[in-house]
């Protein structure tokens, strides 16, 4: 079957039971055993759940890998991951990613000894300097990143990483397996924040591993379970049901979010957009080879700093200001101040992100609809 179709049939056959095509929300935290032990493959809802087993089977289908993991959210997925990594283990990771991923790895920096070096992965020769000053377990990385929007050679950092010893985890939250899976350009881990893209409808938190091999995905299935970040039954239908519609909402989110960048673009307010798609992105091209599209995500500076952001931002009635992303409505947000406020300003505007930078997320509205608030925005900034 083709990716569309299988957003909505893999792994989800009728209900055995009644024929109900939807999967059944079984809301139990225990079942019953015919002895001690003796069970139908189902013995207490941390460890496993019908209704999980069903998204976590699909997640994994989508992504190409062997076994997929759903958690309580995506920085569940992602301290679940860190279990793995103890004192004096070494992460390479991106220096821009969700300012909420930073603030959780400098946590175990600090509190477990864990070592991190942050660096711009766009530079293949950085990374593989910073590879050879020593043994690495993981390299990690998001592409688009969030929120420059940059994109990441996944192949060139897979094949470095694995000369280096070292395992690839990929986040795809920004480009969901629509656009883009990791795990068929090398990557071993994806993770996923559920509550963007593949939830879709921003009305459920959740988060994700996909893992490439089956011993990997005893060892995380096994932290699952004894760390317990596992999201209810009732949070894993309306991932599986946000699933559903991936296809079509990405298009959608496409199209809308390229036609805002050409807008911005256009405008002399405007000093530089970030979007992959369009032909003044650095890394046009990569994405173009990598991406089966470019997502709904966009970044912009405005030439006149934090207080033109504010005005644009304070302009705009269809766009929403909240943090998150994905959903079918359009968001804004300012990083310095919201998603990134954690990042202290000095590495913060090091990386990039500076408090004239606002962020949006193009919802699946009416095109026109979005281009006249941007435009409205614009005037006011
Ligand atoms: C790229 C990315 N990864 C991970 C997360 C964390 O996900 P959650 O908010 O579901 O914990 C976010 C949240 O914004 C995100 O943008």
């Amino acid at each position: 079957m083709r990716f569309d179709t299988r957003l909505i049939h893999a792994h989800q056959p009728p209900d055995a039971a009644t024929g109900a095509v939807n999967t059944p929300i079984y809301l139990s935290s225990t079942f019953a055993q015919e002895a001690p032990n003796r069970n139908r493959g189902y013995v207490y809802g941390r460890t496993a759940n019908p209704t999980r087993d069903v998204l976590e089977r699909a997640l994994a289908d989508l992504e190409g890998g062997a076994r997929g993991l759903a958690f309580s959210s995506g920085l569940g997925a992602l301290v679940s991951l860190l279990e793995n990594y103890g004192t004096g283990r070494r992460i390479v990771s991106v220096n821009d990613l969700y300012g909420g991923s930073w603030r959780l790895f400098e946590h175990h920096r600090r509190q477990f000894g864990l070592r991190i070096d942050y660096l711009d992965m766009t530079d293949l020769d950085a990374l593989r300097g910073t590879l050879a000053g020593g043994p690495t377990d993981l390299v990690y990385l998001e592409t688009p990143t969030n929120p420059l929007l940059r994109i990441i050679d996944l192949r060139a950092v897979a094949r470095l990483a694995h000369r280096a010893g070292a395992l690839l985890a990929v986040d795809n939250t920004f480009a969901s397996p629509a656009l883009q899976r990791p795990i068929e350009r090398g990557a071993d881990i994806v993770l996923h924040s559920t509550t963007k893209y593949l939830g879709g409808h921003s009305d459920v938190l959740g988060g994700a591993l996909v893992l490439r091999d089956a011993a990997l995905g005893d060892r995380f299935a096994w932290i699952q379970n004894a760390a317990g970040a596992v999201p209810s039954p009732f949070d894993c239908y309306l991932v599986l049901r946000g699933l559903h519609t991936l296809g079509v909402r990405m298009r959608a989110h496409g199209a809308n979010a390229g036609a805002a960048a050409e807008l911005l673009e256009g405008s002399r307010k405007v000093r530089v957009v970030h979007y992959p798609g369009l032909a003044s992105h650095p890394q046009h091209g990569l994405a173009r080879r990598q991406m089966d599209g470019y997502g709904g995500m966009i970044s912009i500076e405005l030439r006149g700093g934090s207080a033109a952001a504010r005005r644009f931002m304070r302009a705009l009635r269809v766009f929403t200001l909240a943090e998150s992303l994905g959903g079918v409505e359009s968001l804004v947000e300012h990083p310095a101040t919201m998603t990134h406020a954690s990042v202290p300003r000095r590495e913060r505007e090091a990386h990039g992100i500076g408090d004239g930078l606002v962020r949006l997320s193009c919802g699946i509205e009416d095109p026109e609809d979005l281009l006249d608030d941007l435009r409205a925005g614009l005037r006011a900034a």
